[in-house]
């Protein structure tokens, strides 16, 4: 166990002595706080009201094929780091960090639940109704070879945690740099905000939906709202652990740039999919992804940056300061994270590699 683990919050016995916990829950309470129920949150009838609004839409084949690919990715990305979490609860030892590394395994878990439940609730049925071939989730067809790669490498920074004498601050700021950030941030933001540009009058303006074209999905985005909730937090937390070491001098931050442009590719080759035949113009996109992973760089490089309280946001928590984004903001559906404020461009490397 390296010199950096925390030991402040446990007694001689291994228990947690609440009276030195520094933040007394942190973002677990947060979680706490924010709790919402996959099987309930999202009624049935507004995922009937998704089914039968694609089963009338003019949609072509190709068109219901790619978003089709579009969701079983996401729930398998879910479903991964679900799995890919729990080596991060072994390595962490302060006992708030396991707290709210626990409750985002339930979380993932959760976000999985809901992806099996439009899965069966609207895009089988919708396939049976146009008279196309009913898939799995998991089939091979959705997932490219740069879906494959990131969450290969995904789960190989996160289980590395676990062999001899792997777990290392260093180790452990490179599989934040995969899991929270890479993935969580960048891409899952992205494809976020993809949908609810495409699927939802509230979201972003594409000039290619200008022409009153889109079909709403209120219940893909009731529930991708309360995710995004969750990954806000989630996010904020790594960002967090991340900055923590850099400002200790841990690590040098040009892990986390060299980490992070090496998975850029990956990103924009998920995004920038092209494998079906449709007139979705993926550049806003790909804009977005590169923008975004800019601004984590600089937040979390940066020692004015805001992120998220520690001290969580239950209903009297959070206020001061101005620093929680999370409490003061809509309510718990914002999905607000850490750095959503403009920063320095990615570079010309980042650039081309997003544009490839
Ligand atoms: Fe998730
Ligand atoms: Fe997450």
């Amino acid at each position: 166990m390296d010199a950096t683990v925390c030991h402040a919050t446990r007694t001689a016995t291994g228990r947690c002595d609440w009276t030195r916990t520094r933040s007394r829950g942190g973002y677990f309470r947060n979680a706490v706080y924010r709790h919402w129920d996959p099987y309930e949150a999202i009624p049935a009838e507004l995922l009937a009201q998704d089914r039968e609004r694609l089963i009338d839409s003019d949609w072509t084949d190709e068109e219901f094929r790619g978003f089709r690919a579009s969701i079983a990715k996401f729930g398998a990305g879910e479903e991964a780091v679900t799995e890919d979490l729990a080596p991060l609860a072994i390595a962490l030892d302060d006992i708030d960090d396991g707290m709210f590394v626990s409750s985002q395994i339930y979380e993932e878990a959760k976000h999985a639940v809901f992806f099996d439940r439009y899965w069966r609730e609207v895009i089988d049925p919708v396939a049976e109704a146009r008279g196309i071939e009913r898939l799995p989730p998991t089939d091979e067809e959705f997932f490219n070879d740069a879906y494959v790669q990131l969450f290969d490498r995904t789960e190989a920074a996160m289980h590395r945690l676990l062999e001899d004498g792997e777990n290392t601050v260093h180790n452990r700021v490179v599989a934040y740099c995969h899991y929270h950030l890479a993935v969580e941030s960048v891409l899952a933001q992205t494809a976020y905000y993809g949908y609810q540009a495409q699927y939802s009058d509230t979201g972003p303006e594409f000039d290619q939906f200008e022409d009153g074209t889109r079909t709403e999905l209120d219940g893909l985005i009731e529930g991708i709202t309360r995710i995004r909730s969750d990954e806000g937090r989630h996010v904020g937390f790594g960002m967090r652990k991340v900055q923590e070491h850099i400002e200790a001098g841990d690590v040098d931050e040009v892990i986390i740039r060299e980490t992070l442009q090496e998975l850029l590719p990956h990103i924009a080759g998920i995004v920038d999919d092209g494998q079906y035949d449709t007139d979705f113009d993926s550049t806003p996109l790909v804009e977005y992804a590169s923008e975004k992973l800019s601004r984590r760089i600089e937040i979390i490089t940066s020692r004015d940056a805001e992120l998220p309280p520690r001290r969580g946001a239950g209903p009297d928590q959070g206020r001061r300061g101005g620093r929680c984004r999370l409490s003061r903001s809509r309510g718990p559906r914002d999905g607000l994270v850490a750095g959503d404020v403009p920063t320095a461009d990615v570079g010309l490397a980042g650039r081309r590699a997003l544009q490839q």
